[in-house]
């Protein structure tokens, strides 16, 4: 018994030997003495060649078999006399274990991503969806990996959860009342104390307002979760459920915060090419035919630093060269055509930008200095815009309540909170990075539904 894997890994240790392998048909050809089926196991990304003959007792059934098939074979690993492949498995027994109905939509032919979404089911099976999510679960061990070598605790936030983290007022609300006929209150809304939580809860945003509990109890630590945002953005970057990865660490500031981004950034990518090499190439030959320099170009170079001022007064004199759709003024939010203009165009590298104004940024982040802006960044790279966003978090209990307060958010819903500030606070920073984002960055995909297995977007929540 061997995969696939095993085979291409350790040929020497299987060459000339009998071998059983259990698989799907990927493809099959025949003629009249002999036929070839390509098998994949699911265990790699290749197929193994299995040769078979006049001889197999079951030669004509055999030769029948529709594609996605599954089958038992056994035989002796060759050589093979192809250039194709390295070797080729002899069959000499072939066991029907399943036979696919024909209209299997997996045909040769290759299918647009945008009919695969709709068959979700069945897409795993591709080559490119094969090598996105072999490459999404290699890249999720990572992650673990590199916080875990540090030192970092590893947390569980929770999913359902009484506070807005980034106060965007975004969230998907959780309800156990029947909402066809819900208990209302005397002025006629809907009672929400009488629902199984007592009151509004909602599907968490972010991990990080319950991670920074935790970090000034253990320091270092991360959350790695899914979070949902109910904005309606039907983009290709955008997805109403995504994982993020939330580091947070004490006794540090918004530098060392951008360090540990680009640590983990250069981990990542270093960890996709030596860990998932036949992936890799594939999306380099197949998806993004410059993905390779992209990423050797960024581990060997620093990541620039820019504040958003300096990026704003730079888009402001391209503005008329690039032809934004939307205006560029201090103030304003960057748009995605501005930040990928800016990392794509002005440095062709991994940007953060920081010191945001404090109007367009989320209530923790610390107020600096100049009282405008905030000790805030954003990570953005070529290709996908904005992967990270972080900041350094606001210690300082009095200016955290008047900024709470100015935002209109209660006191009260934050009590927890605010504890932090007044038992042992001190300066402490973290960040979240969009696990697709991180994906699509990795394999050059350029749609967020691609490397999610079961996509949740605008109008669509199938499987
Ligand atoms: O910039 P965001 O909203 O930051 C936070 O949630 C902070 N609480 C993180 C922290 O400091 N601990 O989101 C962080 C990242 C974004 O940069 C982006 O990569 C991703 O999460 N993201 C999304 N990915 C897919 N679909 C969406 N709707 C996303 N919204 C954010
Ligand atoms: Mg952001």
């Amino acid at each position: 018994l061997a995969t696939v894997k095993e085979i291409y890994r350790e040929t020497n240790r299987f060459l000339n030997q009998k071998v059983e392998i259990s698989g799907w048909v990927r493809t099959l050809r025949t003629s009249k003495a002999f036929g070839f089926i390509e098998i994949n196991d699911g265990s790699f990304f290749q197929n193994i060649q299995v040769v078979f003959e006049e001889s197999l007792e079951n030669f004509a059934e055999v030769g029948k078999l529709s594609i996605s098939s599954a089958i038992r074979v056994q035989g002796e690993l060759v050589p093979s006399p192809g250039a194709k492949q390295p070797f080729e498995l002899k069959a000499e027994t072939i066991e029907i274990l399943s036979i696919a109905a024909a209209d299997y939509p997996l045909q040769k032919k290759r299918h647009t991503f945008e009919y695969l979404r709709t068959i979700a089911h069945l897409r795993p099976r591709t080559n490119t969806f094969a090598a996105v999510f072999r490459l999404r679960s290699v890249i999720a061990y990572a992650i673990h990996k590199f916080f875990q070598e540090k030192g970092f605790v590893y947390v569980h936030t929770p999913i359902i959860t009484g506070s807005d983290a980034e106060g965007a007022g975004e969230m998907f609300k959780v309800t156990a009342l029947d909402l066809a006929q819900p208990p209302k209150d005397e002025e006629g809304n809907v009672d929400y104390s009488k629902d199984f939580f007592g009151r509004v809860t909602s599907l968490t945003v972010s991990g990080q307002l319950n991670v920074e509990t935790y970090c000034m109890a253990f320091r270092n630590v991360y959350t790695f979760g899914p979070t949902f945002r109910a904005e309606n953005s039907n983009t290709a970057r955008h997805a109403a459920e995504f994982w993020m990865i939330e580091p947070e660490i004490a006794f540090a500031n918004l530098a060392d915060d951008m360090n540990l981004a680009e640590e983990m950034m250069k981990y990542l990518i270093q960890y996709a090419l030596d860990n998932a090499p036949e992936e890799m190439a594939f999306f380099n030959n197949f998806v993004d035919k410059s993905l390779f320099k992209r990423l050797e170009n960024i581990l060997t170079s620093d990541f620039v630093r820019t504040t958003y001022t300096e990026a704003v007064e730079i888009l402001e004199k391209e503005k008329e060269k690039a032809k934004f759709e939307y205006p560029v003024r201090w103030g304003m939010d960057l748009q995605t055509e501005h930040e990928r203009y800016l990392t794509e165009t002005i440095f062709q590298k991994p940007v953060f930008v920081t010191d945001y104004p404090k109007d367009i940024k989320a209530f923790y982040m610390r107020l600096n200095e100049d009282q405008k802006t905030v000790a805030a960044m954003d990570l953005l790279v070529p290709g996908v815009g904005e992967i990270i966003g972080g900041s350094q978090r606001e210690e300082r209990l009095d200016v955290l309540e008047s900024r709470m307060q100015e935002l209109g958010l209660s006191a009260e819903d934050y009590w927890w909170y605010l504890d932090l500030r007044r038992y042992g606070g001190v300066n402490h920073a973290g960040y979240g990075l969009g696990f697709e984002r991180m994906i699509m960055y990795l394999t050059g995909m350029s749609n967020i539904r691609d490397v999610i297995a079961f996509p949740r977007t605008a109008n669509f929540c199938e499987f």
